[in-house]
């Protein structure tokens, strides 16, 4: 039998994702960003993104079903961002994600935001191992999860205490006047530089948590740049914040690996583009003898496709569909 299709409905942030999927086969990744309406205010603003993912919906909806091929009534079942995320932006994408699924007379599953970015890595490089290991770092979070099965059980073994490893490079490229959002612009100037030139603090890098703290490394390095002002190079700055943030990410990433005994690590979010950290995260598996995988950047940030792929997972799992009182939860856990 043909497998089902899934529509999947992204709106946490700035991203209106929409995802069609037959079965763990990519059919449609469509997205509408509202970024360069924030670049101005250097942050994503909640009320605006809203906005956007109103206005955004049924046009993206529209073009993932005709780059796939599809009508409406072709679809199986519905999937949705529940959270966690902006709650006014999750309200409009759980919103339309209820009114499909009410139309077309199929089930809806809400989903976390979280356990999508995992999900998601099946487009591209097959089944997942059970269990794996998952670090998920964004401008919204950094997390360390242990998954055993992304359709029944996401285990989060720690998180950031203070700035998401992506607020950290966005507000450190603010200071060095790099455009937002800055992770991009921070990686390209670290090529010219040196990751060893300046020596910024590893926060928590040795208390024996696999929890993450950002906020010390961004203000040591806005005191540098105080201080050095105009005799300073950005390369080195930008290349030694980096080191720091990939230093610690890639070393709790292998600690959990060793603490819990899996093979297989799997990095996403928008972070995970970066250059440095996927040379780095390369090196320690090879090391350790962890299996590496990284979805293609387009797919480690926010996108459809990642919400399509885990309701796919819950479909096949044979998981009772949410109700359609479903709430959006800004602060959904793991
Ligand atoms: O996953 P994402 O698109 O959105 C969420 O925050 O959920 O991640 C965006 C974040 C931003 O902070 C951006 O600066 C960062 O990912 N980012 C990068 C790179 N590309 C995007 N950070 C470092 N290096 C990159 N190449
Ligand atoms: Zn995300």
């Amino acid at each position: 039998a043909d497998q089902p299709i899934v529509l999947g409905i992204e709106t946490s942030c700035d991203e209106t994702g929409i995802g069609l999927v037959r079965g763990h086969t990519l059919l449609a990744d469509t997205i509408a960003s509202s970024i360069d309406e924030h670049a101005r205010f250097g942050g994503v603003v909640p009320e605006v993104a809203s906005r956007a993912h109103l206005d955004a919906m049924s046009p993206t909806v529209e073009s993932a079903l005709a780059k796939a091929g599809l009508r409406l009534a072709d679809i199986d079942a519905i999937a949705v961002t529940a959270g966690p995320g902006l709650a006014g932006a999750l309200l409009v994408g759980v919103a339309a994600a209820k009114a499909y699924a009410l139309g077309l007379g199929v089930p809806l599953y809400g989903v976390n935001h979280l356990a999508a970015h995992v999900a998601v890595d099946q487009l591209e490089h097959g089944p997942l191992p059970k269990p794996c290991l998952a670090m998920l770092v964004s401008g919204g979070h950094s997390s360390l999860l242990l998954v055993p099965d992304v359709a029944k059980e996401v285990i989060s073994l720690g998180s950031t205490v203070d700035d998401a490893a992506g607020e950290a490079f966005d507000k450190v490229a603010r200071v060095l006047g790099l455009p937002f959002p800055g992770g991009p612009h921070i990686d390209r100037a670290a090529r010219d530089g040196s990751g060893t030139a300046i020596a910024f603090p590893r926060g928590k890098a040795d208390d024996g948590t696999l929890d993450f703290s950002f906020s010390g490394l961004k203000t040591a390095v806005a005191r540098y740049v105080e201080k050095h002002g105009g005799s300073l190079s950005i390369p080195d700055v930008a290349a030694s914040f980096q080191e720091a943030v990939v230093d610690v990410l890639t070393r709790k990433a292998l600690a959990a690996c060793a603490q819990h005994d899996v093979h297989d690590l799997l990095i996403g979010g928008g972070v995970a583009a970066n250059s440095r950290l996927r040379a780095l995260a390369q090196e320690r598996c090879d090391a350790a003898g962890v299996r590496l995988r990284v979805p293609r950047p387009g797919l480690c940030t926010d996108n459809g496709a990642m919400v399509a792929a885990l309701g796919a997972n819950l479909l096949e799992a044979g998981i009772a569909p949410s109700p359609l009182t479903i709430p959006a939860d800004s602060s959904l856990p793991i």
